[in-house]
């Protein structure tokens, strides 16, 4: 039997190149092994109150996104996660064993206390545990996320484990994050600090056309360059070389980490480098976008048949809770 693996992604905006990097390439690579759920997490999105017509275009923007990366509808699942009632089901009965203290001290809640102080609604607070019901729902024992996910996955593990603990029995797989390299990747933004984010205003689209991947590239933060020879890098210029070594090759990266140690580099040209290997990336994605989004009764045919196979796994898993916890199976 194939090995199960699930993953979302918040339709917040369109997708960046650390949730590719994070996230997506990994889902590209899986889908022909394993029995692959990707979903859009428009529930989670509620957590910082969008508007409907936000939701509506936003969904449809990440499903088109999700094909023109490479997502195949023919082995993945795709689909909504507000059309897997189930999943609202299980989210309510892991949160009866969800305790304040813990979900009180997780990083993104604590983050979004800081950052929306007034919106810290419940849903912000159960976050978790509502990604936890995503993942269990399927039995899937794969979640492949970036670093920032990393947590959220931890806590879902334990959910899973309590759930078999309190009921006595061996039910739900313990899922975990999964990466295609050895430690999660964290994909930089170009503001000189910190990960590339919706919310950060400092990420490059996958959908950016050349132009303004150019220019958001050529304002990226450096610094006063290299005085000394084989210096350490700043955090800045680090992030920049970090950027090279995901979207260029091998001897591109080692020109300009020499020229770095010897002292010669210049920034300019480095981002020059940077912007046109990033478009050379970016274009076909870009191009499929657009292509698909011009085609609304292919992506609702996609989302309808996906929605039809999730709701089926998720309907045979909750039916089996609900038996376990001791309610009428159906
Ligand atoms: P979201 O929408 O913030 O991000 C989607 C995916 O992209 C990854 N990512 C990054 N990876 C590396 N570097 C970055 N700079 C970067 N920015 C984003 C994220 O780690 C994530 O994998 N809570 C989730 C959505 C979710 C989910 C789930 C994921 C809901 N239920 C169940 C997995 C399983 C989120 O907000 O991701």
């Amino acid at each position: 039997m194939k090995e199960i693996v699930v993953s979302g992604i918040r339709p917040t905006g369109n997708l960046h190149l650390g949730n590719y990097f994070g996230a997506v390439k990994s889902f590209i690579e899986m889908q022909h092994n394993c029995q692959c759920y990707f979903f859009i997490a428009d529930w989670h999105s509620l957590t910082t109150h969008p508007h409907p017509d936000n939701i509506r275009h936003n969904v449809k923007t990440i499903l088109a996104e999700y094909l023109a990366c490479g997502i195949d509808p023919a082995t993945a699942t795709i689909y909504v996660q507000s059309d897997v009632r189930e999943v609202a089901e299980l989210y309510l009965y892991l949160n009866m064993n969800a305790y304040l203290g813990e979900l009180e001290r997780v990083t993104s809640f604590k983050d979004k206390v800081r950052s929306q102080p007034d919106n810290v609604n419940a849903g912000l607070l159960t976050y978790p545990s509502l990604m936890a019901a995503d993942i269990i729902v399927h039995k899937a024992a794969k979640v492949p996320v970036g670093k920032d996910q990393e947590q959220h996955v931890e806590m879902a593990r334990k959910f899973a484990r309590r759930f078999n603990t309190i009921y006595g029995v061996d039910y739900f797989v313990e899922p975990a994050s999964y990466h295609l390299s050895e430690t999660a990747v964290k994909v930089p933004g170009l503001d000189g600090s910190g990960k590339m984010g919706k919310s950060e205003g400092n990420a490059i689209y996958l959908v950016d056309d050349a132009e303004t991947i150019r220019k958001k590239v050529m304002r990226a933060v450096t610094d006063a360059g290299p005085t000394v020879p084989n210096s350490p890098k700043s955090e800045a210029i680090a992030n920049l070389f970090l950027l090279l070594n995901i979207v260029s090759d091998q001897t591109t990266c080692d020109y300009f980490n020499d020229q770095y140690n010897a002292c010669t580099i210049r920034y300019g040209d480095l981002k020059k480098q940077l912007a046109e290997d990033i478009s050379r990336f970016c274009t076909p994605i870009r191009e499929r976008i657009l292509e698909l989004l011009k085609n609304d009764a292919y992506l609702d045919r996609i989302a309808l048949q996906g929605a039809e196979c999730a709701r089926a796994s998720a309907a045979k898993t909750l039916r089996e809770v609900r038996e376990i916890i001791g309610f009428r199976g159906n």
